[in-house]
């Protein structure tokens, strides 16, 4: 099944992003480049993860990558953006369970602690993953939401 996917980097991501967009398209995945399109050092992480927020919250890509140098600073900013559930996952074990018990849209990941092989599983890992639904990770995603909605759990 194809799927959507926005992508983006700053410049602490950009060369793994360019190695990803290329895996991904010859996995058959189609993917949304936001950017950065070149390599700029001067260039900042919540341009991109912003772009790819919004791409995913608009319902444009159902699903997200960002890249920076830790993942930190793009998940940060990505969770910011009513509607997107962003997670760092370098781990494969996280990158699937992320989605099946807390429906993880958006997958953070970090160039300058992962290297290309391990970027590749994790994001197999991320889009084949679907959200369990079962009652209790319903219950604590509804929550969640009430979180973003401003009233607390309820
Ligand atoms: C950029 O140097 C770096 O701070 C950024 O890519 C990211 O790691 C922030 O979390």
């Amino acid at each position: 099944m194809t799927q959507l996917v926005a992508l983006g980097a700053d410049h602490g991501g950009f060369p793994l992003k360019e190695e990803l967009l290329s895996w991904m398209k010859g996995q058959g995945y189609e993917v949304l480049d936001v950017g950065a399109h070149s390599f700029d050092p001067s260039d900042d992480y919540p341009d991109f993860a912003y772009a790819v927020a919004q791409a995913v919250a608009s319902g444009k890509a159902p699903r997200g990558i960002i890249i920076c140098g830790s993942g930190v600073g793009a998940c940060i900013a990505a969770n910011k953006v009513p509607g997107v559930r962003a997670g760092i996952c370098h781990d494969t074990y996280s990158a699937h369970q992320g989605v099946e018990h807390d429906d993880m849209n958006v997958l953070c990941l970090g160039a300058r602690i992962i290297g290309g092989a391990l970027a590749a599983e994790l994001v197999t890992a991320f889009l084949n993953a679907r959200f369990s639904g079962e009652e209790r990770h319903a219950r604590r995603l509804r929550k969640v939401l009430d979180i973003e909605s401003g009233t607390g759990p309820k």
